[in-house]
């Protein structure tokens, strides 16, 4: 069972300028489906790519849990499945190092 039973928080963060990006309350349903890339750029939020999105460039990585993820291959509810289980799973936290 998940520890958390609402919808998932977002918060993407910037290393290069130390501020909060986007901080969002819940995610819509709609936009778990697609890839975080789309997502972050339907928010004018810029991700480095140069395969549009085809999971070939391995420019669009994000820091998510420690670890580095490529945007275009992950959704948002990939992210939120990866957090079950894990202490403040209602939370999605990404860190991006040049924005
Ligand atoms: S956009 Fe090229 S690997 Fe993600």
């Amino acid at each position: 069972m998940s520890a958390c039973d609402q919808p998932p928080e977002l918060i993407v963060y910037g290393c290069a300028s130390h501020k909060t990006i986007l901080h969002m309350q819940q995610i819509r349903h709609e936009d778990k489906k697609i890839s975080l890339l789309a997502f972050l750029a339907q928010r004018s939020i810029k991700i480095a790519s140069a395969c549009n999105g085809k999971g070939l460039c391995q420019k669009c990585n994000v820091w998510f849990n420690s670890k580095k993820i490529l945007a275009c291959q992950q959704t948002l509810d990939s992210l939120s499945e990866a957090l079950n289980g894990q202490n403040d799973s209602c939370r999605i936290v990404l860190t991006v190092d040049y924005l």
